[in-house]
């Protein structure tokens, strides 16, 4: 295989109890890239559409990433990246690792597969960690192997594919702000008192009991997040109006996706995902902010060969 195209897609992190280490693949919005072998040696980026993001290798983090398993595997070629950027950089929806995750991935399909998914993600990290000053895979997991994931730790990475059940969907709002994951992780507290500290890691539990038993009662009520959105929710305008249209929709729970400013909801089934987008749009509508909402099934294949 000489050239490849896919799709890598958006994906939420943190899921609101589980703060790094909680995510999961969406599948409707997704950036594309095209690869291409090359006798030259080393990895260039030679086009990027849709965002205006830099055409260094060493300053974009689709060439960070890809040149960390480029160095590890010293292959006797080179690559040429084209980067069709769909997800909006800032959104919260995993733009930059989408990136990361999608240049490896694609790397190592050509190269014959020689690394695991746990591997790409260690290498997808070095791009992420150039977008958000901080290597962090919560992003970068759900891309790689999709559905939802739990990264169990960051050294040695340890990533647990979690169930994904089968009619659990996510709508998404994007408010056309920006929030830089820098400054949002910057605002947050060092230290967290021990009852908050209690609550979160009884969510975190309960929630991946939910996923293992189908049980989306459950699941909506392991949606809480006690820690980072009181800090986080102050940087979205009409946050919590929009928490509370979702929920009156009978969503299963709403949040922060990843650092925002996207806020996501999870409902069971199609149709009250589809009533919950509409009660966010109304709320929206009125607030006079540019936005743009979607709602997807969870992707538990990650990223595509298109
Ligand atoms: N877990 C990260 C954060 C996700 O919330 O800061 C965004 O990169």
């Amino acid at each position: 295989m000489k050239e490849i195209k896919i799709f890598s897609p958006a994906t939420v992190a943190n899921v609101s109890c589980g703060f790094d280490v909680l995510g999961f693949c969406l599948d409707t919005v997704g950036d594309e890239m095209v690869i291409k072998k090359t006798v030259e040696k080393g990895v260039k980026i030679t086009k990027i559409e849709g965002y205006d993001l830099p055409l260094e290798t060493k300053k974009n983090v689709a060439g960070v990433a890809a040149l960390a398993l480029y160095n590890h595997a010293n292959p006797d070629c080179g690559f040429d990246i084209e980067i069709y950027k769909k997800i909006k950089p800032g959104s919260g929806i995993g733009s930059s690792s989408a990136s990361a995750s999608g240049a490896v991935f694609a790397l190592n399909e050509l190269l014959g597969k020689p690394y695991n998914k746990t591997q790409l993600s260690n290498f997808a990290m070095k791009g992420e960690a150039v977008a958000s000053g901080s290597e962090h895979a919560d992003n970068i997991a759900p891309g790689i192997f999709g559905g939802f994931t739990l990264v169990k730790s960051n050294q040695p990475l340890k990533i647990l594919e979690l169930p994904t059940p089968s009619n659990l969907y996510a709508t998404i709002i994007h408010p056309q702000i920006e929030v830089k994951t820098a400054e949002a992780r910057s605002i947050l507290p060092k230290n967290v008192p021990m009852q908050d500290a209690i609550t979160q890691w009884s969510n975190v539990g309960s929630f991946v009991h939910a996923l293992h038993t189908n049980d989306y009662s459950l699941l909506g009520e392991s949606l809480q997040d006690v820690i980072v959105e009181p800090y986080r929710s102050k940087l979205i305008p009409y946050f919590s109006e929009v928490q509370k249209a979702a929920l009156a929709k009978s969503a299963l729970g709403s949040g922060i996706s990843g650092s925002g400013p996207s806020v996501f909801s999870l409902s069971e089934g199609i149709e009250t995902a589809k009533k919950v987008e509409k009660a966010i749009q109304e709320v929206y509508a009125k607030t006079g902010i540019e936005f743009y909402t979607f709602t997807s099934k969870i992707n538990a294949e990650g990223i595509k060969i298109l």
